[in-house]
């Protein structure tokens, strides 16, 4: 196990889509830095396994996040039983290639459905709890997952450009919000590139197969992440050292998104 720090120790975290891929990979380093998570997924089997692997400092909860009442019934339980929350990453996401033309309108709302109203149901039940936190004064960190789709438009994945572009937009709203309402909960999205996690990989198959040179990631031979660039950059935004940060959309790309718009 790397080095802890107690960058978050104390703190109450809950990340969606934690199961695998850099759900899973945040889980594991928020643990490592003193943080009780909350582990939830669709995916049951993997996230019990990957909560019990991680150990006591860390639980699975199902949660679909395209349901307001199951994110009720889970941020409340959190509360109850572990007095306050702290942290939410809005991490679950999923993508299905398809440009303007081929994509169909099943996949374009079950796309949106996860990331923008899963976004979105998180975004308010959070902000909900947070204020009341620290005796009534607030305090939180929400932490948004969105991509370098909604940035460059990757014509390959439409709806998830779409969804991820919500993301973004509603990470400011609620950044601006809180801070006119006084409440100290900080709002901000990450914009990823290529990093190698099951969605990246699935998805490359599925270019292959359809003999579509152009990737989500940009390119057949570029440069993949690790879970754990990204997950660094959750950490930080997640802990007290990053209080001065609100409404940013931080890009973690190996200049990807810069390197398209130059000659
Ligand atoms: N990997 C990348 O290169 C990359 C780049 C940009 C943005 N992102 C974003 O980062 C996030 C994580 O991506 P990943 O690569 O780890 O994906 P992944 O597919 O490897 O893991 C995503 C997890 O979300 C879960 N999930 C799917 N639908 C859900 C739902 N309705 N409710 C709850 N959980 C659900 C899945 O079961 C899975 O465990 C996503 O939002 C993705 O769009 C990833």
């Amino acid at each position: 196990m790397a080095q802890t720090n107690g960058r978050l120790a104390g703190k109450v975290a809950i990340i969606t889509g934690a199961a695998k891929g850099l759900g899973e990979a945040d889980a594991r380093m928020f643990v490592r830095e003193g943080a009780r998570v909350i582990l939830t997924d669709v995916d049951r089997e993997n996230g019990e396994r990957v909560a019990s692997e991680i150990g006591e400092m860390a639980e699975f909860r199902y949660l679909d996040v395209r349901h307001d009442a199951e994110w009720k019934a889970l941020v409340d339980d959190v509360v109850a039983r572990h007095g306050k929350l702290d942290i939410l990453v809005n991490n679950a996401g999923v993508v299905e290639l398809g440009d303007i033309e081929t994509q169909t309108e099943k996949d374009y709302r079950f796309i949106m459905a996860v990331s923008a109203d899963g976004t979105w149901f998180g975004c308010q039940h959070a902000v909900r709890v947070m204020k009341e936190n620290n005796g009534g004064s607030g305090g939180g960190s929400i932490i948004n997952m969105a991509s370098i789709a909604s940035v460059q438009g990757e014509s390959a994945v439409a709806a998830y450009c779409a969804a991820k572009g919500a993301v973004e937009g509603l990470t400011r709203a609620v950044a601006v919000h809180c801070a006119r309402q006084g409440y100290d909960i900080r709002c901000n999205s990450i914009h990823p590139a290529g990093i190698l996690t099951p969605m990246v990989i699935e998805v490359g198959r599925q270019a292959a197969l359809m003999r579509d040179p152009e990737t989500v990631s940009g390119g057949p031979l570029v440069k993949l992440g690790e879970p754990d660039d990204i997950a660094y950059t959750v950490v930080f935004l997640a802990s007290d050292e990053s209080k001065f940060i609100n409404g940013a959309a931080i890009r973690v790309d190996d200049a990807r998104s810069v390197i398209a718009g130059n000659p």
